[in-house]
């Protein structure tokens, strides 16, 4: 079965190395994420398919690495001073500050048009905090979500040092419009790529790495003349659609929605979200929009921007023209996309029974655990209504269900529960020897290419034999790694669990004829292959 819930995803993580709570020896920092030693390689691998697929596999694409810190007049220009922010208010009662126009669709049906409606529903009560249920609410304010900070060694108090940590790389590609163009001599339609990190002060931060104050974007600018942004807009969504797939996303997890129009960012005519149905349900991944020309004429020199030193324009040989492009930009987030493929390559499943005494007593605990839950003082009544359901939902079911076990044992809410120490005591043990957890990742983006063991630890040939053809194998470019530190089933299981396609093992018969198996993670098929052969072979699949 697919990941019930994030936080088996957030348990998978930390357990095995993807990614951990940041700064966790001074207790953490809110919502923000460290990649471990599993977690950089798969969102490396994510950065570069996207990487290889959009820039080097088209003939229109150039790439770019601008800098985080920008002047802060493209800010200015751009709009993001002005506009980007999110309207807050603060509940006198109990002190939270939730977004405005949240609280307003939810409680009025409908978007709000503007600061001063919302504030209009504050003044005549007609909407409550969603906390407490207050009406003492301040007026809205707007609450930008720029980070700043400052330049040189003095802070001089006023604002000449200010500047932002950049909120979206799409800004430094603009700026650079003109630089592409004179220097690769591109002619139009053609896109400039950029990877890197953004940086917003998100009001609600949260579902693991899904909403981030620190992320990383993936974005494109596709520039085209203008009547041909239609056509580019559709063949963008067909393109980055195809990406996903390719890389072996579920086609029922991802969908394309149409923004209406009171989502719209103020320069965008048309944008269609790319969602995926993430555990909490479908969020966007990635957003394609069509920016018209509002950033090249933002940023070039006009009444309305005396700053700007000359124009962002094209020359047109065909129309003998000066013409501004529109643009088509396909945002995405790395750290999402990295999210939803874990999301979507993880299964767990049962695979052999245990005795029957065994699981009539991990019935009882965990019927333990429903009552318990309802008992629980102080919990809120949705988050008890799930636990008590699942946990009898479970109970019920056992030992089929062990592997919701697994992900209700990772629930951060049921952590506190006296009797979880007990159903982990014996549930954790269950899970180890009779389910198995798999990442069936793309072979392109798993941490890990090849796992190399030794039948026998203690046999120095077979020891020799094996970091000999891990050696062989890295040299080759499969990233591999050697492991004797178990029997092999146990060592075929933990390669599961993080996603490595291939495992191969080194056995007596590889002595004499130079030959070992070949292990499928997905089918866990073995073959018999020559070691002359094996480098080739996992290149070939992995192509
Ligand atoms: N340049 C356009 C732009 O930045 P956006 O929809 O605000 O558009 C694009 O962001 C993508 O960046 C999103 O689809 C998402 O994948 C990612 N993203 C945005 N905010 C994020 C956050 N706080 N944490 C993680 N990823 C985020």
């Amino acid at each position: 079965m697919p990941a019930s819930s994030l936080d088996t995803i957030v348990s998978l993580s930390k357990r095995r190395g993807f990614v951990f709570p940041s700064s966790s020896v001074y207790g953490g920092l809110g919502s923000t994420w460290d990649y471990g030693p599993l977690g950089v390689e798969l969102k490396n691998n994510v950065k570069r398919a996207w990487w290889r697929s959009v820039v080097h596999e088209r003939d229109d694409m150039e790439g770019l690495d601008a800098a985080i810190l920008m002047n802060r007049l493209v800010w200015k220009y751009s709009g993001h001073e002005d506009t980007f922010s999110d309207p807050m208010m603060d509940c006198r009662a109990c002190k939270t500050r939730p977004r405005a126009d949240h609280v307003f669709a939810a409680q009025k049906g409908r978007e709000p048009h503007g600061l001063d409606e919302i504030n209009a529903a504050i003044a005549a009560r007609e909407i409550a905090c969603p906390s407490c249920g207050s009406h003492d609410l301040t007026p809205a304010r707007p609450f930008n979500l720029m980070f700043r900070t400052t330049v040189g060694p003095v802070d001089s108090g006023d604002e000449s040092a200010l500047v932002y940590l950049r909120p979206e790389t799409a800004q430094g590609i603009f700026v650079n419009f003109g630089n592409v163009l004179d220097t690769m001599r591109r002619k139009l339609p053609f896109g400039i790529a950029q990877v890197g990190k953004a940086f917003r002060n998100e009001i609600t931060p949260g579902n693991f790495t899904f909403r981030t104050r620190e992320f990383e974007q993936m974005e494109i600018e596709y520039f085209v003349r203008p009547g041909e942004d239609e056509a580019a807009h559709e063949m963008w969504i067909a393109e980055r659609t195809k990406w996903y797939l390719s890389l072996g996303m579920k086609p029922e997890n991802l969908r394309a929605r149409e923004q209406d129009r009171s989502e719209l960012a103020h320069y965008a005519k048309r944008c269609v979200d790319l969602e995926y149905r993430f555990p909490m349900g479908f969020s966007e991944l990635e957003g394609i929009a069509n920016r018209t020309d509002f950033d090249l004429r933002s940023h070039s020199r006009s009444p309305g921007n005396p700053d700007a030193i000359g124009e962002l324009q094209y020359y047109d040989p065909e129309q003998k023209k000066h013409l501004v492009p529109y643009v088509i930009e396909p945002s995405a987030g790395a750290d999402r996309a990295t999210l939803a493929f874990l999301c979507d390559a993880y299964e767990d499943a049962l695979v052999k029974e245990p005795p029957q005494e065994e699981t009539a007593k991990l019935r009882d605990l965990v019927e333990t655990l429903a009552r318990s839950v309802g008992r629980r003082e102080g919990m809120a009544s949705d988050v008890k209504q799930r636990l008590t359901a699942s946990a009898e939902a479970i109970a019920a079911g056992l030992p089929g269900t062990l592997p919701q076990l697994i992900g209700l044992m990772a629930d951060e809410a049921a952590a506190g529960i006296e009797v979880m120490k007990k159903v982990r005591g014996v549930g954790e043990r269950m899970a180890e020897e009779h389910t198995r957890t798999v990442l069936h990742l793309h072979p392109r983006l798993a941490p890990l290419c090849v796992a190399v063991f030794p039948l026998k630890r203690n046999d120095p040939r077979l020891v020799e034999m094996a970091r000999g053809l891990k050696r062989d194998l890295q040299r080759a470019g499969l990233r591999s790694v050697y492991d004797d530190t178990g029997a092999i089933g146990k060592l075929y299981r933990r390669q599961d669990e993080i996603g490595t396609p291939w495992c191969v093992t080194v056995d007596y018969q590889s002595l004499e004829d130079r030959t070992v198996t070949l292990r499928d993670r997905d089918s866990m098929k073995q073959e018999r292959l020559g070691t002359s052969e094996l480098a080739s072979s996992v290149s070939a699949r992995l192509a």
